[in-house]
């Protein structure tokens, strides 16, 4: 198993936000834009973290809290807390070691990976060191559908040979946002970088005078329902859906076996202007009985410990653990994570919640949780 390289962590980080600059002064404008940017206005990238913020927390006192923790279970299994590092693609751009450094991490500090398609080292290096940790958390892959049945098989093999326990099917994005920062730079992947897992050549696009790239080109080769269904069928992983925003969406999704949601509006890269992901939890979590995880903004032990009293049911973190990576490898993000856990821990004993299970509504100050809840 090869060991990632183990930096020096900058002087002074006390929250994931302090690593955003360290970060930023050790990359080219290019992959920055590609990493902090958000499609568009960047409206959605903006009112997720806003979304959080304005959620307030109603504190209790004298309780006894004393054997309490932030341990969860999720699809059967238990976890010594609530995080997973959410899909992001091609780490290599960041930081030499990539999504090597992050398993290390995630091994060490307990918390969950969900590795992108697009990766760039190999899926069962990512997987030797989740593995080799008992302790670890959830060791997911996500999937991109790419329209070619034999391919989808091919690496579905390979995923779940290489260890993986669930897929997580990305929904959201059928095609890219329209990222401006990206479109300013001219964001372009470096020739050493790529998608290490996909092998093969996408099918070129063969279109008529006259016919949209998009509607004629892409969309008919991007996933419905009905591959949902191939993929149920075609592999024994529990299978997740991640970027349901419409809680009939996640009915759907549970008529049709899947295993658990994700609500993401993928950190405000697709789609801008849609609701921010606090906002869209409450429904969604009460159309279904599945486990419910979201993404989007989180920074703070308070945001996921309000995510959990909105009934998440475990959280993602984007950017902010990218941060960490890009400022000081797989010890930044093992920081991070030790920051973002303690965060929570402390915000739990001051808000007289023993356990993550006793995280309700009635630990958020009543004008303040999003009004979509009773929708
Ligand atoms: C640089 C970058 C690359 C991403 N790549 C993927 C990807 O390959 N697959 C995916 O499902 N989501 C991808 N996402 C979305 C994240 O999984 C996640 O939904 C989002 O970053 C959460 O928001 P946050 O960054 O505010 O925490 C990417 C996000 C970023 C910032």
């Amino acid at each position: 198993m090869s060991a990632p390289r183990i930096e020096k962590l900058p002087d002074g980080l006390a929250n994931l936000a302090d690593f955003e600059p360290h970060a930023q002064a050790r990359v080219d404008d290019n992959a920055w834009a590609y990493l902090n940017g958000g499609a568009a206005d960047e409206i959605t990238r903006h009112a997720n973290r806003a979304a959080w913020d304005a959620i307030q927390l109603q504190p209790r006192v004298l309780r006894d809290l004393s054997g309490g923790h932030t341990r969860v279970t999720l699809l059967g299994r238990e976890l010594l807390h609530p995080v997973l590092l959410a899909p992001v693609a091609y780490q290599r751009l960041f930081h030499t070691d990539g999504e090597l450094a992050i398993a290390h991490a995630a091994a060490a500090q307990g918390a969950g990976i969900v590795l992108s398609a697009q990766a760039s080292v190999t899926m069962e290096s990512v997987a030797a060191p989740m593995l080799a940790d008992a302790a670890a958390g959830p060791l997911w892959f996500q999937l991109y559908w790419r329209d070619d049945r034999d391919f989808m098989r091919a690496l579905l093999k390979r995923v779940e040979a290489a260890g993986y326990q669930a897929l997580v099917l990305t929904v959201d994005a059928p095609v890219h946002g329209a990222r401006d920062r990206e479109r300013r730079t001219g964001f372009k992947l470096p020739d050493d970088i790529r998608a290490v897992n996909l092998g093969g050549l996408k099918k070129p696009l063969d279109l008529k005078p006259g016919q949209s790239a998009l509607f004629d080109g892409l969309m008919p080769r991007a996933a419905t329902w009905r591959e949902v269904d191939w993929l149920r069928a075609e592999s024994r992983l529990p299978l997740l859906l991640k970027g349901i925003t419409h809680a009939d969406d996640a009915r759907e999704a549970v008529a049709r076996g899947v295993a658990g949601v994700i609500v993401s509006n993928h950190g405000g890269r697709t789609l801008d202007t849609v609701p921010a992901t606090a906002h869209l939890l409450p429904a969604v979590r009460a159309a279904v009985d599945v486990p419910v995880l979201v993404d989007g903004g989180i920074r703070r032990g308070t945001d996921v410990l309000k995510a959990m009293a909105l009934g998440a049911n475990a959280v993602l973190l984007g950017r902010p653990y990218v941060h960490a990576l890009t400022a000081s490898g797989a010890l930044g993000v093992a920081h991070a994570l030790r920051l973002l856990r303690d965060e929570l821990e402390i915000a739990m004993a001051l808000s007289g919640c023993k356990t993550l299970a006793d995280a309700g509504p009635a630990l958020l100050w009543p004008g303040s949780i999003p009004e979509s809840t009773s929708r």
